[in-house]
């Protein structure tokens, strides 16, 4: 089973509609991932998102596609992706103001994984009050962990598709055809910001502003954190074991 919808809501926002959908599931799970950058969110999402039939909204993902859109980009969108580029984080207002354009999304009934937002306490804020405002409840925030020389390891050795963006490892999980999609034959690439020098200034922001947010969270009793070490299976396994020990899944 693939993800629900296509997420073309979320990707393109404004008035954009998903245009494919499943059945809804018979509960919506909201949840938000957290994690250094190269540890595996986007490969747990995917896995999660088959798991619990929900979306997987990824802020880092509506930067890349506008960046391959084919229309004119606001000043906000332009400085947001010079950010983007060097490895650091877009100021907290254009991102704030992007998901508050977008939060039909989370108001959905697919429930949704929120991935790369919240990235800073105020961002964290933000988000608390758009819970408010619509009545919507977090199940849990999922926080993965890994050694710091690991996620480098994963990062600089990431390759991703240019059309529907599955992610590869050049040696922990390489294509059957070197630089091809398994999926769908599209063309690997290797993002801009896996760069050795974006990869060191993506490291310290999340040091800096998004580690913080564990101890937010905490004060909710939302987190639980998990290892992040092991397969990609494996790591999954942990985190549905740690969500059923608190009930969640
Ligand atoms: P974003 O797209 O969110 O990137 P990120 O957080 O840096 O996370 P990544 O997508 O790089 O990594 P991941 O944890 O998903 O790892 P993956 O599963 O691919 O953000 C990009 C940028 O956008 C930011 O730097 C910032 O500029 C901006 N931005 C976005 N949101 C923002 C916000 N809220 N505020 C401000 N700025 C914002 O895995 C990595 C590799 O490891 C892959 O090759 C994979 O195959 C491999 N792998 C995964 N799991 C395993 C495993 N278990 N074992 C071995 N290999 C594995």
């Amino acid at each position: 089973m693939s993800a629900p919808a296509d997420r073309t809501a979320w990707l393109q926002g404004g008035e954009a509609a998903c245009k494919t959908y499943q059945p809804y599931p018979e509960r919506a799970y909201r949840m938000v991932l957290l994690g250094a950058p190269g540890i595996g969110k986007g490969t747990q999402a995917e896995l999660l998102c088959k798991r619990f039939r929900t979306c997987h909204l990824s802020t880092g993902d509506v930067f890349r596609a506008a960046k391959s859109s084919q229309g004119p980009l606001g000043p906000a969108m332009q400085a947001a992706l010079g950010y983007m580029q060097r490895g650091e984080l877009v100021p907290d207002e254009t991102v704030i103001d992007m998901v508050r354009e977008r939060v039909e999304c989370l108001k959905c009934d697919y429930g949704f994984l929120l991935d790369g937002f919240p990235r800073t306490v105020q961002q964290a804020e933000a988000l608390d009050r758009m819970f408010q405002e619509t009545g919507l409840v977090l199940d849990a925030v999922l926080n993965y962990e890994l050694p710091v020389e690991k996620v480098v390891e994963r990062l600089s050795g990431r390759r991703t598709c240019k059309d529907c963006k599955t992610t590869f490892h050049v040696r922990t999980m390489p294509p059957k055809v070197e630089g091809k999609c398994d999926k769908c034959g599209g063309e690997l690439y290797q993002r801009e910001d896996d760069r050795p020098e974006s990869i060191r200034v993506r490291l310290k922001a999340y040091e800096e502003s998004t580690a913080p947010l564990k101890d937010y969270y905490a004060k909710t009793g939302l987190l639980i954190t998990i290892q992040a070490d092991g397969t990609p299976e494996q790591v999954f396994e942990q985190t549905i074991g740690a969500l059923r020990d608190r009930g969640k899944a």
